[in-house]
């Protein structure tokens, strides 16, 4: 049954017609775990997401379903009442979280809705759900109430939902990339300012593949914002030493912060180094794309997930023996984690020729090594949030 024909199911008929939105995941192709310190990063959308369908309600009530989470049934909260996360309404808590968060942004809404969300996004594999089903709900609001708020301030809303309403501690980095993806394009994003530009995605004859590790990503959000802290604790220092301090860790380059690198400690160090440097190398892979120079592009992918396996510390066995395999291959000019690691994704630049012999080789070298089952995509990068027609 299609999603429209499941939502009159559930639903039933009305006198207002339904709407159809899809809002998609993402992967960052380079530019790990810096966006938080004022860094550069280059993602891009993915054509797997979150698909809605939407109908206006002649009450101020909010029903939503998710086919992902059937059995979960139906989650309704009303407008009119305070709105607040609560455990029982599960991942509802996310879109949850876009209705207060836009209106306490001054935002007035005149009715309820019947939601109906689906995603084909695998669960927990690093690939921003979460972003993607804000971001879907930010729009369909932003259309609905005509709230002409520009894609870049949802983004920011957004964020700030998941901060503060599902207290996630994330960067900026997935909800904007999900609200101004352009297809074939990857977002150069400035973390500081927010300036971006859209990038042609220019792989020639390569392929962005997706390597989903389907390792249980257990010990993310504690050490996710243990990296923040760490960072945090690292400017903070570096603010006491340096005679210009730096306004986040992402302004220093690798020369500025060498002389006083030995003022930190030797973990704060290691944070510290991999912030800088993977911002230097987000600038140098930029470039590459931009010159046609794939295999130094490659290069610095394989670079960063070095840092982030040693330096950073977020990565892990499960992603490494895949990065590992990808190194012997030579159809494969690069590979890395991808988000927020222990776990999740890797991905992996391949020659398009060669990415069924690629699936073929990995998969069971993958198995015997780690007892699970690698799930292969071919990425398309695509648009971001949007309704569909
Ligand atoms: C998660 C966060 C992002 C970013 C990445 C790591 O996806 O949501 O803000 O910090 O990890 O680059």
């Amino acid at each position: 049954m299609n999603r429209m024909a499941k939502f009159k199911e559930i639903y039933g008929d009305s006198d207002v017609a339904a709407q159809s939105y899809f809002s998609p995941g993402r992967v960052n192709l380079i530019g790990e775990h810096i966006d938080y310190s004022g860094g550069n990063v280059l993602p891009c959308a993915i054509d797997m997401g979150t698909y809605a369908v939407v109908r206006a309600r002649h009450d101020m009530n909010v029903r939503m379903m998710s086919l992902n989470f059937e059995k979960t049934g139906i989650l309704t909260f009303d407008l009119r009442q305070p709105i607040l996360p609560m455990p029982e309404m599960d991942w509802g808590n996310y879109p949850m979280g876009i209705f207060k968060t836009l209106m306490d942004e001054g935002a007035v809404f005149s009715h309820g809705f019947d939601m109906l969300f689906e995603g084909d996004l695998p669960n927990g594999a690093g690939l921003s759900s979460s972003a993607s089903i804000e971001v879907l709900t930010a729009v369909i609001l932003n259309d609905a109430f005509a709230l002409n708020m520009s894609r870049e301030r949802l983004a920011v809303l957004c964020q700030r939902s998941e901060n503060v309403f599902n207290g996630v501690n994330c960067g900026i980095m997935d909800q904007f990339i999900v609200a101004v993806a352009k297809a074939d394009h990857a977002v150069r994003l400035d973390c500081d300012t927010l300036q971006y530009d859209q990038i042609p995605s220019a792989l020639g004859d390569y392929r962005i593949v997706i390597i989903n590790t389907n390792k249980k990503r257990g010990l993310v959000d504690s050490e996710y914002n243990a990296r923040r802290r760490e960072c945090e604790a690292a400017l903070t220092i570096l603010k006491q030493e340096m005679p210009k301090p730096p306004a986040a860790l992402c302004a220093l380059t690798p020369k500025t912060f060498l002389p006083y690198a030995m003022k930190l400690s030797p973990t704060i160090y290691r944070r510290a180094s991999h912030a800088i440097t993977e911002n230097y190398r987000t600038e140098m892979a930029c470039q590459a794309l931009e010159n046609g120079d794939l295999t130094a592009f490659g290069e610095w992918m394989y670079r960063s997930h070095d840092s982030l396996q040693y330096y950073y510390e977020v990565s892990c066995r499960e992603l490494d023996i895949i990065v590992d395999f990808c190194r012997e291959q030579p159809y494969v000019l690069g590979a890395r984690m991808t988000g927020g690691g222990f776990g999740g994704c890797a991905i992996a630049l391949v020659h398009e020729q060669h990415t069924a012999a690629f699936e073929a080789a990995l998969k069971p070298l993958y198995a015997a090594a780690t007892g699970l089952n690698a799930d292969i995509y071919i990425a398309k990068m695509s648009s971001g949030a949007r309704r569909l027609v």
